[in-house]
């Protein structure tokens, strides 16, 4: 069937992964990526595909219902896959009310459009909200997140996550709009934002600055190369259960300063400097007020029920994105220097 998906957050990291698979896998869709051009969001990482036929662009706020409704009138929006957020967890210390507006509310307007716009036919469209694992809160040394695991979030961003994700499914339960609702490990690969700990530590390692580690360095996540949780999105999208939740992860644990030190001998090699020279850049600061232990999630749903599982290791996965970063120096120079905004006032200003 064709379908007109409305893509939000599209050009964030995992966005535009997202918008990418999509465009090209599907050219009898039309995708239409809408984004505010946070500091998060760049167009530079969908310069690949930004002349095709079925791509679409629209520079809107989820903060705005009337340009929300002009969107979905114009495209005649059938589905969302909705990824826009404020999404680091230290930000959302720093300032929470951001988060509590984009998280929260920008969602709540999104469902509230599609509700007025698929006044008929509900079941033919869809709702995908792409939420975090970090809605459960945290485990201590042992078990994992599973779908039934009670939400019990720590940080205001994991808490504006939580919420985000009652009200879809709120909007389910009363109003019937057709959602889906899938919760990520920790994602990794290329066009991460270098405020997050494996791009910022690349680009510490580059320039031979300080790599700073939280508390003790013990904190474990599970880490997912970022194109099998565009892979899982796609699935659960087109074959997932109504009303239901898929969690999907790496399987792949590991504590911050293992990974740590893996990132510095992979890129000691690949920089040809001695072993241990990158070491020697870490750090130990401060811990994160509210800093979660450890999160591992439980992904036999969506193996068993939908056949998803990760296609690359981790070790593959951390040597391309670390090859990436190499090879993309000026997309890290601009999203650091806010250069960014000349390539978008150059390329769109005159269409
Ligand atoms: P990101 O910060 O890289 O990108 C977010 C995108 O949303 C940016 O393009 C930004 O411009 C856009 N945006 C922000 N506020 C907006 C607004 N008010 N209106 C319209 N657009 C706005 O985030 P990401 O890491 O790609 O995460 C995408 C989604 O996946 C988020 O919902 C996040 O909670 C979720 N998630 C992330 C991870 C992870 O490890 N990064 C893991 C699980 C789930
Ligand atoms: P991050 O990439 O911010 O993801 P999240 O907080 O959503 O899991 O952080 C991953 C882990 O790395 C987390 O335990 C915090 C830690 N961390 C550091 O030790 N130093 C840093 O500079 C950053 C950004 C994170």
């Amino acid at each position: 069937m064709k379908k007109n998906i409305l893509i939000t957050g599209g050009a964030g990291f995992i966005g535009s992964h997202v918008v990418r698979l999509f465009v090209n896998k599907y050219p009898g869709y039309k995708i239409v990526n809408l984004d505010a051009l946070t500091y998060a969001g760049n167009l530079e990482n969908l310069k690949d595909v930004e002349h095709a036929p079925n791509y679409f662009f629209e520079h809107v706020n989820i903060l705005e219902p009337d340009m929300l409704l002009n969107v979905f009138e114009q495209h005649d929006i059938t589905d969302v896959i909705h990824l826009a957020a404020e999404s680091h967890v230290d930000r959302s210390i720093l300032s929470p009310m951001d988060f509590i507006y984009t998280n929260i509310v920008g969602t709540v307007n999104l469902l509230n459009v599609a509700k007025s716009y698929w006044k008929e036919n509900l079941n033919t469209h869809r709702f995908h909200h792409v939420s975090t694992d970090e809605v459960y809160g945290t485990l201590g040394d042992e078990g994992f997140f599973t779908e039934e695991t009670a939400y019990a979030p720590n940080s205001p961003y994991s808490a504006s996550k939580a919420s985000s994700d009652h009200f879809v499914r709120a909007y389910g339960e009363t109003f019937h709009i057709p959602y889906v609702i899938t919760n990520c490990s920790n994602n990794y690969g290329p066009n991460h934002f270098p405020e997050k700990l494996i791009p910022l530590f690349i680009n510490n390692i580059m320039h031979k600055k300080p790599l700073p580690v939280y508390g003790k360095g013990e904190n474990t996540r599970d880490w997912l190369y970022v194109i099998d949780h565009a892979r899982a999105i796609d699935l659960v999208f087109h074959e997932g259960r109504n009303g239901e939740h898929y969690n999907v992860g790496g399987f792949n644990e590991w504590k911050n300063i293992d990974l740590v030190k893996l990132l510095c001998k992979q890129m000691d090699e690949k920089l040809k400097r001695e072993a241990g020279e990158s070491e020697k850049l870490i750090s130990y600061v401060k811990d994160r007020p509210g800093h979660d232990l450890r999160y591992a999630i439980d992904a036999t749903k969506i193996n068993k029920e939908l056949g998803w599982k990760p296609s690359v290791t981790f070790e593959e996965g951390l040597s391309a994105t670390i090859d990436w970063y190499l090879q993309n120096e000026a997309w890290l120079k601009h999203v650091t220097s806010g250069e960014y905004q000349n390539y978008y006032t150059e390329q769109y200003s005159n269409r």
